[in-house]
């Protein structure tokens, strides 16, 4: 019952989108690299009965677990992995799960991780400062907020989190340390901004946002697993990408459009010297957005992009 009522505080954003992005067929085979609470999961498991099949993976083992009960009247057309996408094909390979007709990414974090395991990825708990999606990563927030020199922390905060006071805060983080707790970081970064918000934007957000993308090695793991994804997909299979943040759409956007084109020579060259050939087509060349009825109902989806291509 406890483990229901977890799983239904996550409500998945874009669901028919994705559905409709990934063309789900009867018997197809499809992955989630990002199964979290198993919304996205489920659906796909519906659409493409009888005799589809789903591989879901997610690097937080308690995700997975309660993942497992949620789709356990799905049987043996489920298999859930608890491991880090950048090892993709590795997984594949071990399972025999290639090719696929879709795969799925769901960026960021679930609303399970965000109402509180200890993990210290809100910013209103007074939990650890952590922040590792599986407890078997070994670099936490703490580490970098407590250890990291001032210039290596100002920088994390620009790049990650492109926050513009990113020098004050590290200065004052370095003048205040230890910070043990998430609740600690952000009353010290509610008052250096004077206690206030900026508009709906809680002043710590771009803080937090660039200690988690660091502590996961987010950006890097998505660029590997975005072309591991594409070499698994049969020929027509789909992609389909849920960013939550301007960075990660960004490194989507530009992959797909990338493996989108047949010479990627800088502008210029007179004769393609690149050899690259394209290996997706775009399904459409803007991102998909939700409706003002989505965000409305669910708030955590205003700032949801999808982008979706397909192996050809
Ligand atoms: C937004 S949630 C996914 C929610 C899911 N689509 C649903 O409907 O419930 C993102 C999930 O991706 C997982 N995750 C993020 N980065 C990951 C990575 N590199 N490898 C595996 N899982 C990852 C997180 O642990 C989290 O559970």
């Amino acid at each position: 019952m406890r483990l229901m009522v977890e799983y239904s505080n996550h409500v998945p954003v874009l669901l028919d989108e994705v559905v409709a992005g990934l063309d789900v067929i009867p018997g197809g085979r499809y992955i989630d690299c990002t199964v979290g609470a198993g919304g996205h999961a489920e659906a796909i498991l519906e659409a493409s009965a009888p005799g589809g099949q789903l591989l879901g993976i997610d690097a937080d083992p308690h995700a997975v677990s309660v993942t497992s009960a949620r789709l356990r009247p799905y049987g043996s057309s489920v298999l859930l992995v608890n491991d880090n996408f950048r090892n993709l094909e590795a997984i594949c390979t071990r399972y025999s799960f290639y090719p696929v007709h879709g795969v799925l990414f769901d960026l960021g974090i679930s609303s399970l991780q965000l109402a509180g395991e200890g993990r210290g990825f809100s910013f209103r708990a007074e939990e650890p400062l952590d922040m590792r999606f599986s407890p078997d990563q070994r670099l936490t927030a703490a580490d970098i907020v407590n250890t990291y020199f001032e210039e290596d922390l100002a920088e994390i905060l620009r790049s990650y989190g492109e926050e513009p006071h990113n020098r004050r805060i590290a200065r004052e983080i370095v003048a205040h340390r230890p910070l043990l707790t998430a609740r600690e970081l952000a009353q010290l970064i509610e008052r250096m901004s004077g206690g206030g918000r900026r508009g709906r934007i809680h002043p710590a957000t771009r803080t937090f946002m660039a200690l988690r993308i660091a502590v996961n090695e987010e950006l890097e793991s998505l660029k590997s697993a975005l072309e591991q994804a594409t070499r698994l997909l049969g020929k027509g299979g789909r992609l389909a990408v849920i960013s939550f943040h301007s960075l990660e759409d960004r490194v989507v956007k530009a992959f797909m459009h990338e493996e989108s084109r047949e010479c990627i020579c800088p502008p210029g060259v007179p004769v393609c010297i690149c050899g690259h050939q394209a290996t997706l087509r775009l399904i459409s060349r803007k991102a998909i957005m939700p409706s003002a009825e989505e965000t409305e109902r669910n708030p955590r989806s205003r700032s949801a992009r999808l982008r979706v291509a397909e192996r050809i």
